[in-house]
C-alpha cells in the first residue's frame, strides 16, 4: 500500500554541514535538494499529501542569524520552485502561525499559493512557525466560539481539509514528535531513519514507503478483524 499523506520532520541539516567543517545553513541550503528529490518521488510514487516541517515555533528561539538566513530561504524557494510546481501539476500549501512571518514572506506564499489552488497532483504542505500545541489551542479558541459544534473540531485545525498523515518520518536519528502535529497522529504510523536530512533522497524515501508497506494497520481492532475486512474488499 501506498500512503495518501506522508509527513516528514525533515531534522539533521546542521550536523550535515558540521560534518563537513561548514557553517549549519549550508546545511539547510543542502536540505531544499533534498525537498526537491522528494517531492518527485512522492509524485511517482503516487503518494497523494507530502508535509513537510520546515521550521517550528521554537525554531524561532534559534540565533537570530540563523533564523533570518532559513526565512531568506524559504523566500528564494518558493520563487526558484514556483515554475516547477506548475510543470509538475503541484498543489503548494502553507501551513502554520503565518502572523509571525513577514509581509514580504507572506506576500510570496499567498502569490504561490493562489497560483497553484486548482492544481491537481501532490498536494505539498509546508509547516513553517507551526507547532502541534499552537494548533489545538487555537482551534480551540475557535471551535468554542462557534459553540463547541460536536464532531466538527478537526475544521479548525489549522490542517482543515487534509487528511491525518498515514505515515510520519523523522531523519537524523531522533526518536521525538518534537511538536509537529500532535492531534493528527493519533494512527500515524512512524518511521526513524539515523540519516540526515540533506542525504535523504530517493532511495531512502523509497525505503520507508517499502517498510510502510510491509505494516498492518489495526486501529483499535485486531488483526483477524483485519485480514477479514481486507478479505471482503477483494
Ligand atoms: C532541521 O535541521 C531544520 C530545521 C529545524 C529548521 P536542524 O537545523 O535542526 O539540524 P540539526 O538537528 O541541528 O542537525
Ligand atoms: C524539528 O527539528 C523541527 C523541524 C524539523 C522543523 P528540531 O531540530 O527543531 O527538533 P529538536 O529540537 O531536536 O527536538
Ligand atoms: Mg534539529
Amino acid at each position: 500500500m501506498i500512503p495518501t499523506h506522508v509527513a516528514i520532520i525533515m531534522d539533521g541539516n546542521g550536523r550535515w554541514a558540521k560534518m563537513r567543517g561548514k557553517e549549519r545553513i549550508y546545511g539547510h541550503y543542502e536540505g531544499t535538494e533534498s525537498v526537491r528529490a522528494c517531492c518527485e518521488y512522492a509524485v511517482e510514487a503516487g503518494v497523494r499529501w507530502l508535509s513537510l516541517f520546515a521550521f517550528s515555533e521554537e525554531n524561532w528561539a534559534r540565533p537570530e542569524a540563523e533564523v533570518t538566513e532559513l526565512m531568506h530561504l524559504m523566500a528564494k524557494s518558493i520563487l526558484n520552485e514556483r515554475p516547477t510546481f506548475e510543470k509538475n501539476n503541484i498543489r503548494f500549501i502553507v501551513v502554520g502561525n503565518r502572523s509571525r512571518l513577514s509581509e514580504a514572506l507572506n506576500r510570496d506564499i499567498d502569490g504561490a499559493m493562489a497560483e497553484t489552488a486548482a492544481n491537481t497532483g501532490l498536494s505539498l504542505v509546508i509547516f513553517l512557525s507551526y507547532s502541534g500545541r499552537w494548533d489545538i489551542e487555537q482551534a480551540a479558541e475557535r471551535w468554542a466560539a462557534d459553540g463547541a459544534p460536536e464532531g466538527r473540531y478537526g475544521d479548525y485545525l489549522a490542517t482543515a481539509g487534509i487528511p491525518d498523515p498515514d505515515l510520519l518520518i523523522r531523519t537524523s536519528g531522533e526518536q521525538r514528535i518534537s511538536n509537529f502535529l500532535l492531534w493528527q497522529c493519533a494512527y500515524t504510523e512512524f518511521y526513524f531513519t539515523p540519516v540526515l536530512w540533506p542525504d535523504f533522497r530517493k532511495a531512502e524515501f523509497r525505503k520507508a514507503l517499502e517498510d510502510y508497506a510491509s505494516r498492518q494497520r489495526r486501529f483499535g481492532k485486531t488483526g483477524d478483524q483485519i485480514t477479514q475486512e481486507t478479505n471482503d474488499s477483494k
